[in-house]
C-alpha cells in the first residue's frame, strides 16, 4: 500500500469550501492559516497531498486539485459527523483538553464512531503516501492516526501538530480510554504543541501511564513494536516533544491594513457607529472557551457604575455560528443573546446600540476593516491553544496604535506579555484592564504595540511550518 505524495497534510477538514451561488458551484480556499502556513512548503514539491473532510455529508467526492493542492476528501456519513464530529471530538475532547469549562461527556459509541474514522484517515494516508514519505498529520480530531498508520506504515515519517491545549494528566486521566489514546499519538516520530506546558503535561502523561521513558530533557522512548521484524519488546523509538507556537501570515495581514479599499472601509465604519470615542472589539467563534460572556458582564458593570459611558465608547462583537449541533454551544448562544439584549436595553439609546452583535460570519476585507476602526481589542478565552485573533490584530495595526487585552489562558500569552494580561475568572481584574486599555495613552500603545508587532512577525505561520517540518525531517 503506497503512493506519490512526498508529504501528505491530514487534518480533519480540507482547506476548501464548497460554495455554490450565482457563479456556479465550485470549491473555494479556506481562509484559515494552515493553507498559509503551508502553502510554502507545498510550492518546491510537487507531491505534496490534503486528506480531509469536505464538511459535506457522505458524498464520495473524488481526488481533485485546487490552487496548486492535491486534495483527497475522506467522507464522513450523517452517523459519522455526529458520533466523530459532534460526539467524541466536540463533546468529549474539545471540552476535556480546554480544562472542562464545560462538562466533557464519555460516550462508548462515541468513542467507537472516532476509532473508525480515524481508521478510515490512516487507511487513505497509507495509500496516499510515497516510501519514506513525511506525513503531517493535525488536531484533537485525528489523535490515533499516527499509531494506526505507523502500523500499516512503518517506513513513514509521521508527525502531528495539537492545535488546542493538551491538558494537564491529572484531567486526561478521566478518559476511559486514556491509553489508547496515549499510544495513538506515540505512533508520531514528532509531537508538536501550542505551548511548552502542553508539551510537559504530555510528557508527564505518559510516564504516568508507563508507555513511555524518558530520553531527554523533552523527548521520550517508546517501545518498537509496530514492525514486525523487530521481536525484541526492549527496542524502543524515540519520539520528539516540542512546542511550536502556530503563527499567521503576517505580511498578508499587514499589507491588507494598509489598503486604501480597508482604510475607507475602517472610516465608513465608524462614521455609522457615530463617531464614538473608543470602538471596543470582540471576534471568535460562538464558543464557550472564548470568554464572550465574562467580556459582555464586564462591560456591562461598567457601563452600570459610569466607569465606562455609552455615549462614548461601542463595543462590537462578532461571533462566527459554530457547532451548532452541539447542546453547550446552543445554550452559550442564548447565554449571549440575552445579555447583548440587556446591555442594550439598559444602555443604547435609539439607532446607537452599546453592543453591535453579529452572529454570522465575516469575509477578511469585513474582518479587517473591524481591526482598523477597534482601539481595543477584547481576547479574553478562559484556554485556547493559541488565539490568532490575538496576532491578526497586532499585525493589523501598522501604525503601532490600539491596545489588546489578552488572556493568560490563550497560547498567544506566552509570547505576548506586552498585552494587557488578564485573568478572565476574575472579572474585577478584567473591568480594570479593559478601563486601562480605553484610556492608555498613545505612548504607552505605542510602546507596547511596537513589540507585540515585532514578536508576531518574527514567529509567522510560514516559520512555524518549516520549524515543525525540519525538525521532523532531522
Ligand atoms: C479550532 C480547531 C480546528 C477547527 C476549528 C473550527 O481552531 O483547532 O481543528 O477546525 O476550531 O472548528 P470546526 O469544528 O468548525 O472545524
Amino acid at each position: 500500500m503506497t503512493g506519490t505524495s512526498k508529504l501528505v497534510i491530514v487534518a480533519n477538514r480540507l482547506p476548501v469550501k464548497h460554495v455554490n451561488d450565482e457563479n456556479g458551484a465550485r470549491w473555494v480556499t479556506s481562509p484559515g492559516g494552515l493553507v498559509a502556513a503551508l502553502k510554502p512548503a507545498m510550492a518546491d514539491d510537487v507531491g505534496v497531498a490534503w486528506l480531509g473532510w469536505t464538511g459535506g455529508l457522505d458524498k464520495e467526492e473524488r481526488p481533485f486539485d485546487h490552487d496548486g493542492i492535491h486534495l483527497v476528501p475522506v467522507p464522513l456519513s450523517p452517523l459519522e459527523r455526529e458520533l466523530h464530529y459532534e460526539g467524541m471530538s466536540n463533546g468529549t475532547f474539545w471540552p476535556l483538553y480546554h480544562d472542562k469549562v464545560e462538562p466533557a461527556e464519555f460516550h462508548r459509541h462515541w468513542y467507537d464512531g472516532y476509532r473508525k474514522v480515524n481508521q478510515r484517515f490512516a487507511v487513505a494516508a497509507a495509500e496516499q503516501a510515497a516510501k519514506g514519505a513525511v506525513v503531517w498529520v493535525h488536531d484533537y480530531q485525528l489523535q490515533m492516526v499516527p499509531g494506526m498508520l505507523r502500523q500499516l506504515r512503518p517506513d513513514l515519517k509521521i508527525g502531528f501538530f495539537l492545535h488546542i491545549p493538551f491538558p494537564p494528566p491529572e484531567l486526561f486521566y478521566q478518559l476511559p480510554w486514556r491509553r489508547a489514546l496515549t499510544e495513538g499519538l506515540l505512533g508520531s516520530d514528532l509531537i508538536g504543541f501550542q505551548t511548552p506546558e502542553g508539551a510537559d503535561n504530555f510528557r508527564r502523561l505518559t510516564v504516568r501511564l508507563g508507555l513511555a521513558s524518558r530520553q531527554g530533557r523533552h523527548d521520550l522512548n517508546v517501545p518498537c513494536d509496530v514492525d514486525d521484524s523487530i521481536k525484541e519488546t526492549t527496542d524502543t523509538r524515540p519520539v520528539k516533544l516540542r512546542s511550536f507556537p502556530i503563527g499567521i501570515d503576517n505580511e498578508r495581514y499587514d499589507t491588507a491594513a494598509r489598503d486604501t479599499g480597508t482604510i475607507q472601509a475602517a472610516q465608513d465604519l465608524r462614521a455609522r457607529l457615530g463617531q464614538p470615542h473608543k470602538v471596543l472589539l470582540g471576534v471568535d467563534r460562538l464558543d464557550y472557551t472564548k470568554g464572550i460572556d465574562v467580556r459582555l458582564r464586564a462591560y456591562k458593570e461598567l457601563l452600570a457604575e459610569g466607569r465606562l459611558n455609552a455615549a462614548e465608547v461601542t463595543m462590537i462583537q462578532v461571533a462566527e455560528p459554530s457547532r451548532d449541533k452541539v447542546e453547550a454551544y446552543v445554550s452559550l448562544r442564548e447565554r449571549v443573546e440575552r445579555l447583548v439584549g440587556e446591555i442594550n436595553g439598559d444602555y443604547g439609546r435609539v439607532g446607537f446600540p452599546a453592543v453591535h452583535y453579529i452572529h454570522q460570519s465575516q469575509s477578511f476585507d469585513e474582518i479587517m476593516a473591524l481591526y482598523r476602526a477597534s482601539d481595543v481589542m477584547l481576547i479574553t478565552p478562559f484556554r485556547d491553544g493559541m488565539n490568532l485573533v490575538a496576532k491578526e490584530y497586532v499585525a493589523a495595526r501598522y501604525d503601532e496604535t490600539g491596545a489588546l487585552v489578552l488572556s493568560e489562558f490563550a497560547g498567544a500569552a506566552v509570547m505576548m506579555k506586552d498585552a494587557l494580561l488578564v485573568n478572565p475568572f476574575d472579572i474585577d481584574g478584567l473591568k480594570t484592564a479593559i478601563v486601562n486599555a480605553v484610556e492608555m495613552d498613545a505612548d504607552e500603545a505605542r510602546r507596547r504595540m511596537k513589540i507585540l508587532r515585532r514578536s508576531v512577525k518574527r514567529n509567522d505561520a510560514i516559520s512555524w511550518a518549516r520549524d515543525f517540518l525540519d525538525e521532523l525531517e532531522k
